[in-house]
C-alpha cells in the first residue's frame, strides 16, 4: 500500500517535464503490460481478500489519475505547439486593407478631351458625338473631297470588307450629320476616335482622337474663328504662349488655316519635337466651304460658318511633356500613375 504513492508521484513528476514524444514512453513505463503499476496488480494474489480489495482499489485510482495526467499533458503540449505555430505563421494583412486605397483615375486622353471641351463649353458650345463607321459620302463627298483626292487613297483609309462603309479618317463627317439634323445657329464640338491606315511610330498611330468644332450662323466671320481659337489656345497653354495662324488648305474650308504654337519643349529654339522649326502645329481650321453647305441644303448666301479640327494626342503630349505617342496607348501602370 505504501508502495503505490511514490510510484505515482514519480510518474507524475516525469510527466510534468516531458515533451510530446516522451509521454507515450512514460505511459508504457507505468501503465503498459509490464508497467510498474500494472506489475503491482500481479502481486495481489499474495494478499488477503481485504487487502486485495483495498490495494486493488488504490491501484485503480492511481491508474486513472495517471491516465488522466497523460491525456492532459498531451492536450497541453499540442495546444502550446499550435499556438506557437500560429504565431510563427502569422501574416500581417493590415497593409492590404490600409487606407487610403489607391484609386484608379481617368486616362490622360480622356482627361485631355475633358479639359479641351470644357473650354469650348464655357464659351457656349454644345458637345455632340459622331459615328466611327461612316460612308464615303459623309467622310469625303459631302465635305467636298472629290473621288480622285489623295485623302481617299486606300493607303490612308480603312474600308470595311463587304460593305460601302469605312472607318472615319477624321471627325469632320460629324459636321454633315449635325447640319442635316439641325438648323443654324450651330455652335458645337465633337470629340471622338478616328482611324488611319498608318504605321505606328513616336508621332503616328492608326487610331487616335480628334475634336471637331463647327459654328454656323448669320454673320459668322473669320475674326470670330481667330478670336475663339486664340482664346482656346491661351486657356489651355497659358496666356504667355505664342501662336500663329498660317495659311493652309482643306477641301471643306475656304479660306483655310493651321494654327501653330511656339514649341513648348524648346521654347522656339528648335528641337527634335518641333523638327527644328520652333513651332508645333496644333489644329486645322477655316470658313465652311459653300459646297459643304450645299451638301446639307444650307443657303450659303444666308449662312456662314467656321470649322476646326485638332488631334487630342498632340495636345496631351505637348501639355505633359511626352515625346512618344505610343506611351499613351501602352497602358503601362507606371506611366498612367503620373497623369
Ligand atoms: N479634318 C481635318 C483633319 O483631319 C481638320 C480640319 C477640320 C480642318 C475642320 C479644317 C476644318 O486634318
Amino acid at each position: 500500500m505504501s508502495k503505490i504513492e511514490p510510484i505515482l508521484d514519480e510518474a507524475l513528476l516525469k510527466l510534468q517535464n516531458a515533451g510530446l514524444n516522451d509521454i507515450e514512453t512514460i505511459r508504457i513505463e507505468y501503465l503498459g503490460k509490464k508497467g510498474k503499476i500494472t506489475e503491482m496488480l500481479k502481486n495481489l494474489s499474495e494478499l488477503s481478500i481485504e487487502e486485495k480489495k483495498q490495494f486493488g482499489a488504490e491501484i485503480n485510482t492511481a491508474k486513472t489519475k495517471l491516465n488522466e495526467a497523460v491525456e492532459n499533458k498531451k492536450k497541453e503540449i499540442t495546444a502550446r505547439l499550435l499556438e506557437e505555430k500560429m504565431k510563427n505563421e502569422k501574416i500581417d494583412i493590415s497593409p492590404a486593407f490600409a487606407f487610403p486605397f489607391s484609386k484608379g483615375h481617368k486616362h490622360i486622353i480622356t482627361k485631355t478631351i475633358r479639359e479641351m471641351t470644357d473650354i469650348f463649353v464655357s464659351l457656349g458650345f454644345d458637345v455632340a458625338e459622331g459615328k466611327e463607321i461612316e460612308t464615303d459620302w459623309y467622310n469625303f463627298e459631302a465635305l467636298n473631297i472629290p473621288k480622285d483626292h489623295p485623302a481617299r487613297d486606300t493607303q490612308d483609309t480603312f474600308y470595311l470588307e463587304g460593305s460601302q462603309n469605312l472607318l472615319r479618317t477624321h471627325t469632320s463627317p460629324a459636321q454633315i450629320h449635325i447640319m442635316e439634323q439641325t438648323k443654324p445657329p450651330i455652335r458645337v464640338v465633337v470629340p471622338g476616335r478616328v482611324y488611319r491606315n498608318e504605321a505606328t511610330d513616336a508621332t503616328h498611330s492608326a487610331t487616335f482622337h480628334q475634336i471637331e468644332g463647327l459654328v454656323v450662323g448669320e454673320d459668322i466671320t473669320f475674326a470670330e474663328l481667330k478670336g475663339t481659337l486664340s482664346l482656346f489656345i491661351h486657356r489651355l497653354f497659358g496666356q504667355e504662349i505664342d501662336l500663329r495662324f498660317r495659311p493652309s488648305h482643306f477641301q471643306f474650308t475656304e479660306p483655310s488655316a493651321e494654327v501653330d504654337i511656339k514649341c513648348v519643349i524648346c521654347g522656339g529654339k528648335g528641337c527634335r519635337v518641333c523638327k527644328q522649326s520652333g513651332w508645333l502645329e496644333v489644329l486645322g481650321c477655316g470658313m465652311v466651304h459653300p459646297n459643304v453647305f450645299k451638301s446639307v441644303n444650307y443657303d450659303s448666301e444666308k449662312y456662314t460658318g467656321y470649322a476646326f479640327g485638332m488631334g487630342v494626342e498632340r495636345f496631351a503630349m505637348f501639355k505633359n511633356g511626352i515625346d512618344d505617342m505610343r506611351v499613351l496607348y501602352e497602358n503601362d501602370i507606371r506611366v498612367l500613375k503620373q497623369f
